[in-house]
């Protein structure tokens, strides 16, 4: 299997928090993982452990067919990275940045200058080629950290939310340039905050929440679990809340979900259309004056609710608060730019 990853068991702990509880992956050779779930979910730090940056505390993990704890040197040498806060040299240009990079993996000079033009075009970052990365926005930087993992194609490649910080263009963009990627056999093991883009990606998704994978399978099965559509009401006053409620509860498929600040309440439902005019009709007898509404598909916070019974934000108990999350991303940009 000279291009899957497997992991099994993958424990790691910062001091209280359980950053990995026991993380199992396949990904067969060839083929995309999608790791989805919300912040301090253990997805960069499963990302870092695969990528020989960190060692579990116990576990065991292989990459294109080579031990990861044994042999992470090797591992290096087959695998891409592209990391959540980009690692590129603020005071090379762009065009530097690349072609060092192929220098770095024995490009001849000639090559990596023609490979480095090439992902310039590809990014949308021709016109700024020639000037430091310092003055590039935190989007271009971004880009240039996903080009610079492309440089050379190893069989097995990670980037940890490729797309988070970039407009829809761009992130269209590299859609297509993965897809590439994918068609040519590389592996891909992807993470994302967005089910859509996992969605469009990923042949496997696998859910993680608190260092655990608590769910996995293909897009359609997983939404299969998690149900098709919502109706979502924004009530105008905080009293209807609870007859929104009742109406709500009488249409669809499951609990309803409430957002109390906003008074937004959220039902799962089936045969989305006919039920919203009914909600809409319903509320309007009982005189419930309504902000908003509307019909829209599964977000991940609806498949932490459905998986985990809690929303995403609600996932900080057990030391996974915000305050850990923001130290702990301060610490991996401090890593990341040494
Ligand atoms: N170097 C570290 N020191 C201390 N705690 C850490 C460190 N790295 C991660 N953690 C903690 O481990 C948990 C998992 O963090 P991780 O970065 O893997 O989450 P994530 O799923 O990538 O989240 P995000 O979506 O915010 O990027 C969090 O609770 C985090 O606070
Ligand atoms: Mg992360």
């Amino acid at each position: 299997m000279p291009g899957a990853i497997h992991a099994e068991g993958l424990v790691k702990t910062f001091g209280d928090v359980r950053a990995l509880d026991g993380v199992d992956l396949d990904v067969p050779e060839g083929t995309v993982l999608g790791l989805l779930g919300p912040n301090g979910a253990g997805k960069t730090t499963t990302v870092r452990v695969l990528t020989t940056l960190l060692r579990p505390d116990s576990g065991r993990a292989v990459v294109a067919g080579i031990d990861v704890l044994k042999h992470p040197q090797e591992v290096r040498r087959s695998i891409g990275l592209s990391g959540q806060f980009a690692a590129v040299d603020e005071y090379l240009t762009g065009r530097e940045n690349l072609q060092m990079v192929g220098r770095l993996y024995q490009m001849s000079a000639r090559d990596a200058k023609r490979r480095a033009a090439e992902l310039l075009e590809r990014f949308n970052l021709a016109d700024a080629a020639d000037r430091t990365a310092k003055t590039y926005s935190g989007g271009m930087r971004r880009r240039l950290d996903l080009a610079a993992a492309l440089v050379v194609s190893p069989p097995v490649m990670f980037m940890d939310e490729p797309t988070t910080g970039l407009d829809p263009r761009n992130r269209q963009a590299l859609w297509e340039v993965i897809e590439e990627l994918v068609a040519g056999g590389t592996t891909l093991l992807l993470t994302t905050q967005y089910l859509e883009e996992a969605d469009r990606l990923a042949h496997d998704i696998a859910v993680v929440d608190h260092g655990r994978v608590i769910a996995r399978g293909t897009s359609d099965e997983l939404k299969a679990r998690i149900g098709g559509e919502r109706i979502e009401v924004v009530v105008h006053e905080r009293d209807d809340i609870s007859v929104a409620e009742e109406v709500l509860r009488g249409l669809g498929r499951g609990a309803v979900a409430l957002e109390e600040h906003t008074r937004r309440l959220t039902v799962p439902v089936v045969g989305g259309a006919k039920l919203l005019a009914e909600a809409i009709r319903e509320l309007d007898t009982r005189s419930v004056e309504i902000d908003d509404v509307g019909l829209r598909r599964p977000t991940l916070d609806d498949v932490f609710i459905s998986l985990t019974g809690h929303a995403a934000e609600e996932a900080g108990a057990g030391g996974n608060g915000a305050g850990d999350r923001a130290d702990a991303q301060a610490a991996d940009r401090k890593e990341t730019a040494k």
